[in-house]
C-alpha cells in the first residue's frame, strides 16, 4: 500500500457569511447544495454528497483538508503512522455523515487533515441544474506551510503521498497520490493557510463562461487562463466572498510509471528565466496571486 491517499476527499472552510459563499459557489462556479443544517452546508459539483463543506463561523479560515483513501484498511494504516512523525490524532471517527471511516490529525505546523474513505457518491446523478459554469470535481488543494519539508515528510509517511515536482528552495512542492495525477496537494511555503483549492474544468470554453459570469457579479479572474508547466494543466483563478482563492484547472499530467519516476526539481527561480519554466503559455503570475494567503483556523491547543 504505497499510496494510502488516493485523491482529494473534501475541503472544510469556516466562513462568516455562508449565504454569500454559497451564492458564489452555486451561481459562479456551479456547485449545488446537497445539505444545509445546523450551520453546516455541503456543496458538490457532481454526484458526491460533499466536496466543499462550509461551517458558519466568526472567521474566514480553512478548517480541515480531507484526503480520500479507498478502503477502511488504508485509513487505519495511515492512522497507525500519524504519531511517528510528530502529528497528533484529534479524532478516530469520520467528521461527516457521508463518510464511513476517517481519522483527523493536526501537524506541528498548524495544519489539520482528515484521511477518510470515499464520500458517498451517486455516479449516475452527476449533473444538476445550475446557472454557474459547472466543473467536474474538486481535484487539488494548495496549502501553505512554514516548513514544506516537514509537511512533505509527514504526508509521505502517513499518507504515502509522493513528490512529483518542487522548486529547489522548497517554496513550492507538488505531491501526488494513488490516482497519479501530478498533484493532489501543493505545498506553498508561507504562513500556515490555504493558497487555493481547485475544481476541474473539462472544456476550455468553460473559461469563457467563467470570465463572463464573474463579470456579471462585478468580479474578475486574478490570473489566467493559461497553462502551467508543472502538472501541464490549464488554469484560471478568482476569489470568492470568503476571500479564498479558487482555481479552475484543466486535466493534469499523470505519473503512470511510478516505479521509475523521479521528481523534477526546478532550479530556475528568477524572472525572466523562470517564466517559461513555470508556464507553457499565458501571462506570468501577478503579485496578487503570488502573495495570496487564506488563513488556517487555530488547530494547536
Ligand atoms: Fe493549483
Amino acid at each position: 500500500m504505497t499510496h494510502l491517499v488516493h485523491a482529494v476527499g473534501h475541503l472544510k472552510l469556516n466562513v462568516t457569511d455562508s449565504d454569500a459563499v454559497i451564492r458564489d459557489a452555486t451561481e459562479i462556479l456551479g456547485l449545488h447544495v446537497t445539505r444545509r443544517e445546523g450551520g453546516q452546508t455541503w456543496l458538490s459539483s457532481n454526484g458526491r454528497e460533499a466536496e466543499l463543506v462550509l461551517l458558519q463561523s466568526d472567521e474566514n479560515a480553512t478548517h480541515t483538508i480531507g484526503l480520500e483513501a479507498l478502503t477502511p484498511e488504508a485509513v487505519r494504516e495511515a492512522e497507525s503512522r500519524i504519531e511517528s512523525v510528530g502529528c497528533k490524532i484529534i479524532s478516530r471517527e469520520p467528521s461527516l455523515a457521508c463518510i464511513a471511516h476517517g481519522v483527523t490529525f493536526s501537524t506541528p505546523e498548524g495544519l489539520r487533515f482528515e484521511i477518510h474513505t470515499p464520500v458517498r457518491d451517486s455516479i449516475y446523478g452527476r449533473r444538476h441544474a445550475t446557472t454557474g459554469v459547472g466543473p467536474n470535481r474538486m481535484d487539488h488543494i494548495n496549502l501553505m506551510t512554514p516548513d514544506p519539508a516537514a509537511t512533505r515528510r509527514q504526508l509521505e509517511v502517513i499518507g504515502g503521498l509522493r513528490l512529483a515536482e518542487r522548486l529547489v528552495d522548497d517554496s513550492l512542492n507538488w505531491m501526488y497520490g494513488g490516482n497519479r495525477q501530478h498533484h493532489i496537494l501543493g505545498l506553498v511555503k508561507g504562513k500556515t493557510g490555504l493558497h487555493h483549492y481547485s475544481f476541474e474544468f473539462l472544456e476550455f470554453n468553460q473559461y469563457l463562461r467563467l470570465g463572463d459570469t464573474l463579470d456579471r457579479f462585478d468580479k474578475q479572474m486574478i490570473w489566467g487562463p493559461g497553462r502551467h508547466r508543472p502538472g501541464d494543466n490549464t488554469y484560471a483563478y478568482y476569489t470568492d466572498a470568503s476571500g479564498a482563492m479558487i482555481e479552475c484547472a484543466g486535466s493534469m499530467a499523470f505519473v503512470a510509471d511510478d516505479a521509475n519516476f523521479e521528481a523534477n526539481v526546478i532550479t530556475q527561480l528568477e524572472r525572466p528565466g523562470n517564466v517559461r519554466v513555470m508556464n507553457v503559455w499565458g501571462t506570468p503570475a501577478p503579485l496578487e496571486w503570488r502573495t495570496h494567503h487564506f488563513p488556517f483556523t487555530s488547530v494547536i491547543d
